[in-house]
C-alpha cells in the first residue's frame, strides 16, 4: 500500500511542479500592411494579444527585424511563440531570417526536452507549411476571403491533440456549423500536401476544407513529433474583430475560439521558462493599443520606425 502512494506520487510530482500558471506567448511583429502605412512602422492585431490574454495567458513582442542574438534571448524567458495572420513578402529579409530562427530555434529546444510550443495563424499556418516542408513555391490559390466554414475531419482528426479536448458538443459544432472564419486567397492543398514527403511526415493533417474554387485546402495541423499547430482559419477574429461581415459572432464560435485558445495557452502552460525579474513590464500589458479599424482591426499594437 505504501509502495503504491509513493509509486503514484513519483508520477504525480513532476506533473504538478511542471504546469507555469503565469504563461507568456510571443506574438511575431509583421511590417506594417499597405493599410497601415500611413503609421510605418511594425505591428501586432491587438485581437491576438487579447485572444491569448482571455485564456489565461499573456503576450509579449518579438520584433521580426530584432537581431538573432535578441530573438533567441526571448525564446530562452517565453514560454511559447505565436506567428498571426496578415500580409507579408516571407521570402524578404529580416522577416524570412526571423521566422527561420524562430522555427529552427523551437525544434532545437523540443529536441533537447525543453517543451516549447509554437501556433501559427493563417499567415502563420502558411509559414509553417513551407519551413516544415522547406518549398517557398507551396501554395496555391483557393479564394477563402470573407468565408466562415465548418471543418472537415480527416484520418488524422481522431489521434490529434489538437481536437482531443473537444466534448462531443464542441467537436459537432466545429464540424457542422460555419464558426472557423476564412480570409486567405491562398493554401496548401490537400493534394500538395500529400505530396510533399517533408512535410507529410512532420505535421498530421487534422482537417481540410473547400474554398470557393472548390479545390480542398488544409484547415488545420499539428506536428507528430513537436508542439507546433497550424490552423488556415482565425480563432482570434470571432471575439475580437467586427470589419469584415461574415465574421461569426454568435455564441457557438465563441466556444470554438476559446477552446482553441484555452489549449494553446495550456501548451505554453508545460514550458516553464520566466524573465529573470517578471513583472507585467515584460509584456504587452505596457503598450498601449491604438484604435485602427479603418485598417481592418479593431486596435493594433504599433511601433513605429526611428
Ligand atoms: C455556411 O457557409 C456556406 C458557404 O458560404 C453556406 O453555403 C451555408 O449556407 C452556410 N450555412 C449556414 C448554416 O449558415
Ligand atoms: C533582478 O532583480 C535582482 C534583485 O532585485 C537584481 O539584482 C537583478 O539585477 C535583476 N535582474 C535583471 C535582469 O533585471
Ligand atoms: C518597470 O518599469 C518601470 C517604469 O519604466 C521601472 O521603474 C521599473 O524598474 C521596471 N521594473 C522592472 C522589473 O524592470
Amino acid at each position: 500500500m505504501q509502495k503504491l502512494f509513493y509509486l503514484v506520487l513519483l508520477v504525480l510530482l513532476p506533473l504538478i511542479f511542471c504546469v507555469n500558471n503565469r504563461p507568456i506567448i510571443g506574438i511575431l511583429t509583421e511590417p506594417n500592411s499597405h493599410a497601415l502605412d500611413p503609421l510605418k512602422g511594425q505591428y501586432i492585431a491587438a485581437s491576438y494579444v487579447k485572444w491569448i490574454e482571455s485564456s489565461g495567458g499573456r503576450a509579449y513582442p518579438i520584433k521580426y527585424d530584432s537581431t538573432e542574438t535578441e530573438i533567441l534571448d526571448i525564446l530562452s524567458h517565453v514560454n511559447g511563440v505565436l506567428f498571426p495572420g496578415g500580409g507579408v513578402d516571407l521570402n524578404e529579409d529580416p522577416f524570412k531570417a526571423t521566422i527561420e530562427t524562430i522555427y529552427n530555434e523551437v525544434i532545437k529546444k523540443n529536441k533537447e526536452g525543453t517543451y516549447f510550443p509554437l501556433w501559427g495563424t493563417c499567415l502563420g499556418f502558411e509559414i509553417l507549411s513551407i519551413l516544415a516542408s522547406e518549398n517557398s513555391d507551396l501554395l496555391s490559390k483557393v479564394d477563402a476571403e470573407n468565408l466562415p466554414l465548418p471543418l472537415s475531419k480527416t484520418q488524422g482528426w481522431g489521434d490529434s491533440r489538437l481536437m482531443s479536448g473537444l466534448t462531443s458538443e464542441l467537436e459537432q459544432i466545429l464540424t457542422t456549423e460555419n464558426v472557423t472564419f476564412n480570409n486567405h486567397m491562398y493554401g496548401v492543398l490537400t493534394e500538395t500536401f500529400i505530396n510533399s514527403p517533408k512535410l507529410d511526415s512532420f505535421m498530421r493533417m487534422i482537417s481540410w476544407n473547400k474554398g470557393r474554387k472548390g479545390n480542398k485546402f488544409v484547415s488545420s495541423f499539428e506536428g507528430y513529433q513537436y508542439p507546433i499547430y497550424g490552423v488556415q482559419f482565425h480563432p482570434e477574429k470571432n471575439l475580437f474583430e467586427w470589419g469584415d461581415e461574415d465574421i461569426p459572432h454568435d455564441y457557438n464560435a465563441i466556444l470554438i475560439t476559446q477552446y482553441f485558445g484555452n489549449f494553446l495557452v495550456n501548451e505554453a502552460r508545460k514550458n516553464d521558462q520566466h524573465f529573470e525579474n517578471e513583472s507585467t513590464n515584460n509584456t504587452m500589458y505596457k503598450i498601449c493599443p491604438t484604435y485602427t479599424e479603418e485598417e481592418g482591426f479593431e486596435q493594433s499594437y504599433i511601433w513605429q520606425y526611428d
